[in-house]
């Protein structure tokens, strides 16, 4: 079946599917994005993603394109159209295309991509086995709570990960604590099984996965803390993990090569992970 994206107010196949050279995505990354999952034809808290959408245009002032009632339909046709059942959507806003100028153009147009994708379940192994994490420093700038497409810094640390057989990168702030991953962000579970993770400062995007963690911890009572932790505390951590709309929660067994705890997935991880499972089952 051929995959119909959403650019400017128009439904067109994949192929057609283009913005304007000037776009200011395209030449100074001027725009925010969202990925919502799609589990079993529903959207898994799209409304926190929307607020989250807006809070991003809002620092950046942008001004939203469409209303929420159209961009929810927009969403959805957009699903239906791809027919996905299981995957994910891409939503992206650009201040849109002007002559190339830093500044604010007078007259831009806010441009609204949607796509919509069918994913591949993730391999089982991941969850079972746990996953491996390298540490390298955070050389992002220093409003990552925006969810802004400027994501070369979190690209290069992804491949660094890749290219050391690792999962994902833990980027490290000037003081050694870890802030998040390049996509994802970063949990331990402390000896006396303390849940810690970063508060949602300018320096980590505040996950909606993170969110609903949190929910998970406080409805079966178990203890968290939010504070920055140090690679040394994540090392000598009994349990990590990490959290995002396309990884779920996976559990962290390595860091730079060490294991976590006995280098198995841990028993708190899991039961978080499991009842992620059942909250995105839910929606
Ligand atoms: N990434 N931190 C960063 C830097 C991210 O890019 C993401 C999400 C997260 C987790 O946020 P959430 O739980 O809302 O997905 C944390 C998306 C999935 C991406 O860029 O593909």
């Amino acid at each position: 079946m051929s995959r119909i994206a959403y650019v400017a107010g128009q439904y067109l196949p994949h192929r057609q599917a283009a913005v304007h050279i000037e776009d200011r995505g395209f030449q100074f990354a001027d725009g925010v994005y969202e990925v919502i999952a799609v589990v079993g034809g529903h959207l898994v808290d799209e409304a926190l993603h929307i607020e989250r959408l807006h809070r991003s245009l809002n620092e950046l002032r942008i001004v939203p394109p469409i209303g929420d009632a159209a961009l929810k339909i927009v969403i959805r046709e957009t699903i239906r159209r791809n027919a996905v059942d299981t995957g994910i959507v891409y939503l992206q806003v650009t201040r849109g295309a002007a002559p190339r100028e830093h500044a604010f153009p007078k007259s831009a147009k806010p441009t609204l991509v949607v796509t919509a994708r069918r994913t591949k379940p993730p391999d089982p192994r991941l969850g079972e086995e746990g996953i491996a994490v390298i540490t390298i420093p955070d050389i992002r700038w220093q409003r990552c709570d925006i969810k802004s497409v400027a994501l070369v810094a979190n690209v290069l640390g992804k491949q660094q990960a890749r290219e050391a057989s690792a999962y994902e990168a833990w980027q490290v702030d000037r003081e050694g604590r870890i802030t998040e991953g390049t996509s994802t962000n970063a949990w331990i579970v402390t000896m006396d099984d303390t849940v810690v993770t970063r508060a949602a400062d300018t320096a980590i995007l505040n996950g909606v996965t993170r969110l609903a963690v949190f929910d998970i911890i406080d409805r079966e009572g178990y203890r968290l803390v939010e504070r920055p932790f140090t690679v040394a505390e994540a090392k000598a951590a009994r349990e990590a993990f990490l959290s995002s709309t396309t990884a779920d929660l996976l559990p962290v067994v390595r860091i730079d090569g060490a294991p976590v705890g006995e280098g198995r997935p841990g028993r708190l991880t899991l039961k978080l992970r499991a009842a992620y499972f059942a909250h995105t089952a839910a929606a």
